[in-house]
């Protein structure tokens, strides 16, 4: 029967030979999952056995990372700001960058907002681990997770029932901000930006993501030219909304948000490599 240093060492030789990036760590995340061990412990117990029956197991896991299916949907769980989402294909992977815009909503919603009771909209909420954060952290807001596919809502109410926090989370389906019942104090949106011509270069992973959490038309902004004029109705007068965007894009969507609210007044944030990421549209300026 094989120990665990040898296992570990067989299974980053194998990730690495397969071309899979950051293979060490990939490897580590495997074994960790099918001997169900914390990471300290896959390092101070490497004279460990592995059973046949784990050896299967992590074979079969590894034999769907070959064909480049996202180590996500393998374990069928991502953590993100602190907590675990159940995620399967019919969902976007919460991304890193996505982070920002749960840690921007609360900032606003916490020191630029008058109160703390608040209205939320998340659309295209996919897992629903935008929020699912904002509930945790805002146990005073009313957030209504909004997106267009009942197979997605699916796992975004498994997510939200987890995390117990459905009594403030309320799901809807429909296009956009047309699904959400009233006006709200922030609206915060993930939409699909990526052009779609560029889908086709995308890494093989990110090809086996949902096209409807992906493609955002001709230049990504399709979606997010819709809710832009969607919000007019579905916006407090204070209201602030927090899009997700690629930095190519946060320069044209600024322009067409002070379109929209000629009154208004827009910020960027950058993301953790320094890129604009998330664009802030005031519907009145701050005075
Ligand atoms: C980029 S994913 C974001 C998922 C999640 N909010 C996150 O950040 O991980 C975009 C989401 O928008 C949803 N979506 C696409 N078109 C939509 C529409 N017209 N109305 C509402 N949601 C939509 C997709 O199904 C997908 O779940």
């Amino acid at each position: 029967m094989a120990v665990l240093r040898t296992v570990i060492q067989d299974t980053h030789r194998k990730l690495e030979a397969a071309g899979i990036p950051d293979a060490r760590l990939e490897a580590e995340v495997f074994v960790m999952n099918v001997m169900r061990m914390a990471r300290q412990a896959i390092f101070s117990e490497q004279e460990a056995e592995v059973s046949e029956q784990q050896q299967a197991s992590l074979d079969s896991m590894l034999e769907r990372r070959f064909s480049r299916e996202p180590l996500a949907y393998i374990l069928g769980q991502r953590e993100f700001y602190g907590i675990n989402v159940m995620v399967t294909p019919d969902v976007l992977i919460p991304r890193p960058e996505t982070e920002g815009l749960v840690e921007h909503a609360l900032f606003m919603a916490l020191m630029g907002m008058e109160t703390t009771e608040l209205t939320i909209a998340d659309v295209g909420t996919g897992s629903g681990a935008i929020a699912i954060n904002l509930a945790i952290h805002l146990p005073a807001a009313k957030i209504f997770a909004v997106d267009v596919a009942d197979e997605v809502l699916d796992v975004a109410s498994f997510n939200i029932r987890a995390h117990g926090v459905s009594d403030r989370v309320s799901l809807a389906i429909g296009d956009l901000l047309e699904a959400v019942p009233e006006a709200v104090d922030l609206i915060v949106a993930n939409l699909p930006y990526i052009p779609s011509g560029r889908i086709p270069t995308l890494q093989p992973e990110v090809r086996m993501e949902p096209a409807l959490a992906l493609d955002g038309g001709d230049d990504g902004l399709d979606l997010v030219r819709r809710l832009l004029s969607q919000a007019k109705d579905k916006l407090k007068e204070h209201g602030i909304i927090l899009l997700e965007l690629d930095p190519e894009q946060v320069p044209v969507v600024q322009a067409l948000a002070l379109k929209h609210f000629p009154e208004g007044a827009t910020g960027v944030e950058q993301d953790l490599a320094g890129m604009d990421r998330i664009l802030a549209i005031h519907r009145q300026a701050p005075e």
